[in-house]
């Protein structure tokens, strides 16, 4: 079974660019969970345009499934998140002005830096992800930091997927073997959509969860949320 778990940043967006409440973040997530979702996400920023930092205790407190939180571990995140205890952190390398993340990290060249944080967060029993791009060196570098899981950058596979479908997961294919026979635990985001996903579900074997927030915010839009949670979970079937 591969788990849904929806990221709620662009909910938080709509809601910050008035100011007020409205959007209610914790209504958007109980629902998503009473529709179905197995998961929520969120990605603090720096800048807090999305979810905030205050959001989070918050979100801890009602997530009833899986909390994930994702980011960069800056000083920030990780006093936030230690504070919070979410069921898993997501370390993910983008930028403070990032538009959206759009890479994994070279586990190889931060080795040092993510062995610590990994550390940091799994002596408090937090499960640790590290976002990765489909790439057995990076894999192999995942299992030396001592993650418990890999979150596969699916951005390419996304934009390759129209043309070439075969070619553009072929990558995630092998390397989710490698993972799996590592003891790695197996998750994948960013640019899953609709069409995409079932091909990528099909495809890449031992897949954990997905995390999925523009595309299914989108959707909801024309179908619901409660419709679109249900068309994500058949995706996945
Ligand atoms: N995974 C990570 C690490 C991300 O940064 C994001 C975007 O915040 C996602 C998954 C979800 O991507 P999308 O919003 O394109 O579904």
């Amino acid at each position: 079974m591969t788990r849904l778990s929806v990221n709620i940043n662009k909910i938080a967006l709509i809601r910050n660019s008035r100011g007020g409440n409205m959007p209610d973040l914790e209504k958007i997530a109980r629902d998503c969970e009473a529709f179905g979702a197995q998961g929520i996400t969120v990605h603090p920023r720096p800048d807090e345009r999305h979810v905030r930092f205050s959001d989070l205790p918050m979100l801890k407190n009602i997530v009833t499934t899986e909390f994930n939180v994702e980011g960069n571990p800056d000083p920030r995140f990780l006093r936030e998140v230690m504070a919070v205890r979410p069921h898993q952190v997501t370390l993910v390398p983008d930028g403070p002005q990032a538009l959206t993340s759009d890479a994994g990290w070279d586990t190889l060249s931060h080795q040092a830096f993510l062995q610590d944080v990994i550390a940091h967060f799994k002596s408090v029993g937090i499960r640790v992800s590290i976002f990765v791009d489909a790439n057995e060196r990076f894999v192999e570098g995942a299992k030396v930091v001592g993650a418990d899981r890999i979150e596969f950058y699916t951005g390419h596979y996304a934009k390759d997927f129209a043309n070439n479908p075969i070619e553009a997961v072929e990558a995630h294919h092998r390397c989710a073997i490698l993972a799996h026979d590592l003891g790695l635990g197996i998750n994948a985001g960013h640019d899953l959509n609709l069409d995409n996903l079932p091909y990528y579900k099909a495809q890449v074997p031992h897949l954990a969860e997905v995390s999925i927030g523009h595309a299914l915010v989108c959707d909801a839009l024309y179908y619901g949320l409660k419709n679109t949670i249900q068309l994500y979970l058949k995706a996945l079937q």
